[in-house]
């Protein structure tokens, strides 16, 4: 396949659905800056895959990690790819936890994406070309109880991406939420999420959503959301009162 872009920034590159969606653009030659706290596996990745891969450690829940992070997008060579990848998730009722944690996932699922999409949008404005890819999630959907910052992280997410869609159609940049469902990677343990009771057909691999998640950025889509189970379930959401999604979610 001919590179789609020709070199794209990836946030939380280091596994699951960055370091996936890094394998396949590298797979078709596009260059990469690859982004994450864990130096040891960007520069595993980035080592593997050879070239002008380049590396930037950096904790997106801190200003300093931001800042350099917008630093390379404004710098020549300049991106026309970012994917605002890198995010987390808690399992707590929130009053039981600690707030600090809770506030991070803000920090890192909607202060950063939106820090980082503003440089991202302003470098690629004058070249009148360039592509965004926001991940979401079906979380943002509706209310999730026990796991409520994140899924209101996430219904920011697709809600600020949709409204950058309208704004920057006209000016050449394309703005895509991909929105998925349960995908097997690290994240579950992470968020410390207990999976046990999720069916084998509700699952995804990495590698399905990043081809998904490309393959709908590059068509200029708005939304994506990878697997026909995953659109059902948010079709029949949003046809429920806001009161029966609350409860249904927090069966999960
Ligand atoms: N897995 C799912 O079921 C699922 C479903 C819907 C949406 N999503 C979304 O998909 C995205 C990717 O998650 P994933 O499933 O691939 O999980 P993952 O395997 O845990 O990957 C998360 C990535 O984010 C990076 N990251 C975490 N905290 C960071 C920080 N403070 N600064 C910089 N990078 C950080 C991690 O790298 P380091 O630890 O090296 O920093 C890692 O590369 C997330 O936005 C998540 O909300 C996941």
């Amino acid at each position: 396949m001919m590179a789609r872009w020709t070199r794209a920034l990836v946030t939380g590159a280091s596994s699951g659905i960055g370091e996936a969606m890094a394998r396949q653009l590298h797979a078709e030659g596009t260059e990469l800056v690859l982004v994450a706290r864990s130096l040891d596996k960007l520069t595993a990745l980035a080592d593997e895959f050879g070239g002008d891969t380049q590396v930037l450690q950096a904790d997106l829940t801190t200003p300093s990690g931001v800042e350099r992070t917008v630093g390379r997008i404004r710098e020549e060579p300049m991106i026309d790819l970012l994917v605002n990848n890198a995010g987390a998730g808690r399992t707590a009722a929130f009053a039981d936890d600690d707030v600090d944690k809770q506030v991070a996932q803000i920090d890192l699922n909607v202060t950063a994406v939106v820090h980082l999409a503003h440089a991202a949008i302003t470098a690629m404005r004058p070249r009148r070309t360039g592509t965004i890819i926001n991940i979401s999630s079906v979380a943002g959907y509706s209310p999730v109880p026990n796991t409520g910052v994140y899924g209101a992280t996430k219904a920011f997410v697709s809600s600020f991406s949709q409204a950058l869609y309208e704004e920057e159609r006209p000016n050449g940049v394309t703005v895509t939420a991909v929105a998925p469902g349960f995908t097997r990677t690290d994240f579950q343990d992470e968020a410390e999420f207990d999976t046990s009771g999720i069916p084998d057909f509700l699952w995804q691999s990495a590698e399905q959503v990043a081809t998904v998640a490309l393959e709908g950025a590059f068509k200029g889509k708005a939304m994506v959301i990878p697997g026909a189970h995953n659109k059902a379930l948010v079709g029949s959401i949003k046809g429920l009162p806001t009161s029966v999604q609350r409860r249904l979610a927090g069966l999960f």
